[in-house]
């Protein structure tokens, strides 16, 4: 167990008309070192917002209110993400912690050739490695062909190119500098579903070689759920379980968990054995008293799930490194052997 990012306590708030949201409420969750980690959750949980904590991305109206996130580098060194200046972060980006996300296909500037992307962003972060111009080249030729594109494309401009080939290419481009970790943020959404399982066979690949630290969040489990060892559950703001895939897929622990597991639909199940969760999630300025899932939970009973006193803030282990904010954790397991 040898935890890249301990996140202890994060707190990210958005200051709307109508009040203060907290986006991203008392997240304490580590993520070791070499893991693929999947954060799931339905839309507006936090996914985005807990991927902007740690790229330190986070923009007016939103500011994070509290919290610690250590990064724990290779060389030994531990620094809190949140303590650095903008600057000192921008020297991590690209060379520590890198990101694809949803639109990254957009970043791509029209006018400029793939190749001069792959120069451009080794230049301007090339203060440790001091490549040449030719090596930056082989280099992005390498990657090129790791996530399946021909050389060639380097002479390209990205209107060119189809769009799972522009998030390929931001996939390559993100690895240039070798960072330690990746943030991909809903990485295939926009993509037809043969395209998002080619792009998953190579990151998966791409670890296999590299072993760097992987950290997808999204919505959609079943893409994901072949690929990562870690999957950490989001509801409203809360991180609600954690723990090995296995574990949280067969044996959940929190009954939202179980409740997106029976929502998954399968081509091969018959439709009707699927269930949606009952209702939605509350709007994060009417928490209700409680459990914030409580209102939908099959198991929510009046004592421990409505009480604000007894009902914990943060995650805790029941077994084998599975973490959970249910207290009622046991009835769940019951219901799921
Ligand atoms: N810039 C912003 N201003 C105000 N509220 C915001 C802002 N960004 C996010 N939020 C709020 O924070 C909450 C979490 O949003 P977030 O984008 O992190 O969810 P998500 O889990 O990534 O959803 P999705 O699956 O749709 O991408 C939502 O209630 C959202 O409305
Ligand atoms: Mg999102």
């Amino acid at each position: 167990m040898d935890p890249i990012l301990e996140i202890k306590n994060l707190c990210i708030d958005f200051k709307t008309n109508h009040g203060n949201i907290r986006a991203c409420d008392d997240v304490s969750i580590n993520f070791y070192r070499g893991d693929i980690i999947g954060i799931i959750g339905e839309s507006g949980s936090g996914k985005s917002t807990l991927a902007s904590g740690i790229l330190k991305t986070i923009s007016a109206p939103g500011k994070i209110a509290n919290g610690e996130i250590l990064y724990h580098k290779n060389d030994g060194n531990t620094i809190d993400l949140l303590k650095l200046s903008d600057q000192e972060y921008s020297k991590l980006r690209w060379t520590n912690i890198t990101t694809v996300f949803q639109a990254a296909q957009n970043v791509l500037n029209p006018t400029l050739r793939i190749k001069d992307h792959f120069i451009e962003t080794a230049m301007a972060h090339n203060e440790k490695r001091k490549l040449t111009k030719k090596q930056i080249l082989d280099k992005s030729a390498t990657l090129l062909r790791q996530v399946r594109l021909e050389e060639r494309i380097l002479d390209s401009y990205p209107h060119q190119l189809s769009g799972g080939m522009k998030q390929r290419t931001i996939i390559a481009l993100s690895l240039l500098l070798e960072p330690d970790i990746i943030i991909l943020d809903e990485p295939t959404t926009a993509l037809d579903v043969i395209t998002q399982w080619y792009i998953i066979d190579i990151l998966k690949k791409i670890h296999e070689e590299t072993r760097i630290t992987m950290i997808f969040m999204t919505h959609d489990v079943s893409i994901i759920g072949s690929v990562v060892d870690r999957i950490g559950v989001m509801y409203c703001g809360q991180m609600v379980e954690y723990g090995k895939v296995e574990d949280v897929f067969k044996k959940p622990s929190h009954p939202y968990t179980y409740g997106l597991m029976n929502a998954v639909p399968s081509l091969r199940d018959d439709i009707a054995s699927r269930k949606a969760i009952p209702g939605y999630p509350p709007n994060l300025l009417e928490l209700p008293k409680g459990c914030r899932f409580g209102p939908r939970c099959f198991l929510c009973g009046d004592g421990i799930c409505k009480s604000e006193e007894i009902l914990v803030k943060e995650m805790f282990e029941i077994e084998n490194e599975q973490l959970t904010l249910c207290p009622a954790w046991k009835k769940v397991k019951e219901k799921c052997l």
